[in-house]
Parts: C-alpha cells; sequence; structure tokens
C-alpha cells in the first residue's frame, strides 16, 4: 500500500471512530448482585429508567455472596476507577465504603424523610450528610412446613432455639422412613458473613459483639452456648447437614428447603417469594415466623439489607443521582415488593392498600426488623467479622471448642485494633 492510501485509511478509520463517538451516549454502570431473580428484577427497574430518562445503565452483574460482592467492589474503588457509577451496598459494608470516602453525598434535594428513621440516622447519615439510601431491609426469619408440623401433632412455629430441636428431631425421624436426606434445619454456616448473621440470633439480644470501653469482644456464656448448641446440630442431634459448615449459604440452604428436604429454614425474607413460586414444591405449604431465641424475651433477629450509593469516582455523578432517586421512589419501591416480596427502604409503603394484600407477610416482618440488631456500626467490622466468621467455623467444624474459639476471636481482635489503634 502507498503511503497516500495508507493516510486516507488512516483518515476514514479515525472519522469512523469519532462519528460512533459523537452518537454514542454516555452509560452509567450499576453494579448488583443476588439470586437470579433479583438480577431479572433488576433488568426490569434499568429498562423502566431508560425509557423514562433517556440515560443508558449497564447492569455489572456481581456474585450473590456479599463478601464477594464487597471484594469486588473494593477492587474498582482501590484503583479510583470511575466505574461502577453507582451500586448496591450491604448495611454491613456501608460505614467502611463511607470512612474510606468512596461515597459521594447525595445533597440537599433527596428527601430522606419516607425512609426508615433509625436506619437514615445510624447508617446513611455520616457527618450530617447523606451518603446512601436503603432499598430494602432485611431480618432474619424462620421459615416452616405447616403440613409437617400439623402432621406432627405439632401447632405452630417455636419460640426458643429448645423448641426447634424438640420438633426438629420428632419430624425428622419421621419423615426420614421415606425420604432419607431430609434434615430438621438447614442454615447458613459456611465461612462467610451470613455465618455472623445467625451466629447473632443463635446467641440472642443478650450475645453476639460486645463492645464496651476497651474495644470488642465475643466471650461471653450466652457466646459459648450459642456456639455448642449450632455445634451440636450438625455433630450430636445431627438435625443439620454435614455441609452446614462448608457450603451452605442463603441459597443452597433456600433450594434444599424448596426441594422439601427440610422441615425449618433460617434465611431472609428474599426467600418467600422464591417459596411460593409455581415451581416451588413448598409452595402454599409455607410459614415465616420470626426467629427463635435462646429464650421467648431474648429473640432478636439480625437487620440486614442493601442500600445505594454514588461512587465518587463516577464521571456521571448527576445521572447516577437520578438512579438513586429513581430505585428508590415510591413507584420502582412498590414494584420490588409486589415482584420480589422484599421489605422495601421505604417506610411509606407499607401503609399501600395493595401492597399488604399482595404481601400480607410483610405486616408480620416489620416488627422483625424494627426489632432487629445491627452489626458493629464501625468502618472495621468486616475485618473482625472475618476473624470470627474463621472461628466460628473451626467450631462447627468440630476443629476446636467454643470456647477456644471465642477467645482466639478475642485475641485476634484485640491485635487488630492495637495495630490500628482503633477503639
Ligand atoms: C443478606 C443481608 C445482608 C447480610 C447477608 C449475609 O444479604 O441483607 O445484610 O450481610 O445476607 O449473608
Amino acid at each position: 500500500m502507498n503511503l497516500r492510501k495508507k493516510a486516507i485509511y488512516l483518515l476514514l478509520a479515525w472519522s469512523l471512530l469519532v462519528g460512533c463517538n459523537q452518537g454514542e451516549k454516555a452509560k452509567l454502570t450499576f453494579a448488583v448482585g443476588g439470586a437470579p431473580n433479583e438480577l431479572v428484577y433488576w433488568e426490569k427497574v434499568i429498562g423502566e429508567f431508560e425509557r423514562q430518562s433517556n440515560i443508558r445503565v449497564e447492569m455489572l452483574r456481581k456474585p450473590s455472596n456479599t463478601d464477594d460482592q464487597r471484594q469486588s467492589l473494593i477492587i474498582s474503588l482501590k484503583a479510583g476507577m470511575s466505574d461502577p457509577d453507582v451500586f448496591l451496598m450491604d448495611v454491613a459494608w456501608v460505614g467502611l465504603f463511607a470512612d474510606a470516602d468512596w461515597l459521594e453525598p447525595l445533597g440537599g434535594d433527596f428527601d430522606p424523610t419516607p425512609f426508615f428513621q433509625t436506619v437514615i440516622q445510624s447508617v446513611d447519615t455520616v457527618n450530617g450528610k447523606l451518603i446512601a439510601l436503603p432499598v430494602y431491609m432485611d431480618g432474619g426469619v424462620l421459615y416452616y412446613r405447616k403440613d409437617l408440623l400439623k402432621q406432627a401433632g405439632l401447632y405452630g412455629p417455636p419460640k426458643t432455639w429448645g423448641e426447634l430441636l424438640a420438633s426438629a428431631n420428632k419430624v425428622q425421624e419421621q419423615m426420614r422412613t421415606t425420604n432419607p436426606n431430609f434434615y430438621g434445619f438447614v442454615w447458613t454456616g459456611a465461612q462467610y458473613e451470613g455465618l455472623i448473621t445467625v451466629f447473632m440470633e443463635f446467641a440472642g439480644s443478650k450475645g453476639g459483639f460486645i463492645r464496651d470501653g476497651s474495644g470488642i469482644h465475643l466471650t461471653s456464656p450466652e457466646n459459648q452456648s450459642a456456639l455448642s448448641f449450632m455445634h451440636d446440630l450438625i455433630w450430636k442431634d445431627k438435625i443439620s447437614p454435614p455441609n452446614t459448615y462448608t457450603t451452605m449459604r442463603e441459597e443452597e440452604v433456600r433450594t434444599y428447603f424448596q426441594e422439601g428436604k427440610a422441615l425449618y429454614e433460617r434465611n431472609w425474607p428474599y426467600a418467600w417469594s422464591l417459596h411460593e413460586a409455581e415451581d416451588s414444591k413448598v409452595r402454599g405449604k409455607t410459614g415465616v415466623a420470626p426467629v427463635p431465641g435462646p429464650q421467648k424475651t431474648t429473640s432478636a433477629s439480625t437487620l440486614g439489607g442493601f442500600h445505594i450509593g454514588v461512587s465518587v469516582f463516577s464521571d456521571m455523578k448527576g445521572a447516577a443521582k437520578e438512579f438513586v432517586r429513581f430505585v428508590t421512589s415510591f413507584a420502582a419501591q412498590k414494584e420490588m415488593v409486589l415482584t420480589l416480596g422484599w421489605n422495601p427502604g421505604r417506610q411509606d409503603l407499607y401503609r399501600d392498600e395493595e401492597v399488604l394484600k399482595k404481601a400480607p407477610h410483610l405486616q408480620e416482618l416489620t416488627t422483625v426488623f424494627q426489632n432487629s440488631r445491627p452489626r458493629p456500626l464501625v468502618p472495621y467490622y468486616s475485618q473482625i467479622s472475618a476473624i470470627a466468621q474463621k472461628q466460628i467455623n473451626a467450631v462447627l467444624a468440630d476443629k476446636i471448642t467454643p470456647q477456644m474459639g471465642l477467645a482466639e476471636a478475642d485475641r485476634e481482635i484485640e491485635a487488630l485494633l492495637s495495630r490500628y489503634q482503633l477503639r
């Protein structure tokens, strides 16, 4: 090719490129993870937003496990990348993101009054600035098979862990004659954040992370008996399967129960609409109740949920805020309850007649998470959680005793706090 021809080709290629860029609208990137049906819902929200706003959005699909989601976002944010522009965050890591200055303040024209005020104040407002909004609230709940309890002559779900054990033993024994893989109780015992959320519930309102002047620690009688109980469910009572501590996360637990192979399941409200889906084996047979406690009066579910925020590195902050406004609007949140059965972050939806008719479980769940307990709201929570996860999981794997696990967790937490001079 001669030089002239080469120059013409180059010119052509360049003008094509420029032409494309001018014609193409910039794309907003939105990072979100979750079960398959959740991602389908987000596709729908994005489609509606694109129609109304003329802003194009690309969904960056993240894993459903909260720890993996956090890791993947941290990689982009630490590198100061402009994508994703906007993302969902677990309530457990909003503090970490805010402390790292990764969240763009939403600004005064956002009205947080329709949302749960305790959550807005404790999680989403930092130094007087609104940095995120709650999309949905989670609280741990107990799913149970109404039909199997009735068959066994038991009425109503258990209120204490002791009652749960007794009833699960009875039903499991009966069910095993025809269903050898049947277990009394499935819960999230794998080494990840979900383990901490159930551990707090096994320990009840007097257990969990103890915060005092000297820092945060775990050694306490309530925590020790919770750990023994959890260990024994797998090893002694054998009402929870051996893979509880290796593979059981939300989706594994949910599908196990949904296949009709368990009496009780500890999970979050998202599982409700899936259990009630047409292809579910437990459709119409499932009840939902508050999680039991060590005693009736000490039952406390763990506060969960996801919040939406804008990256401080985004190069489309205006559009990202429009998306936040849309996702947290009355209409989009109503659609979310009606399709997914999730508890919206907006309180005004709990008074909506159509919502209450289609999702009657919402009313019961409202009290569940109004009384639910947050994990420690400290920026270094994820590091403390990682320490606790490792020790608690080792107890469940029968490698160490509850006492050893709690003591080792306290030693490591103490070392972490002194290393970074945190209290
Ligand atoms: C749910 C909760 C979240 C929690 C996670 C643990 O997604 O909403 O807050 O950290 O489960 O697995």
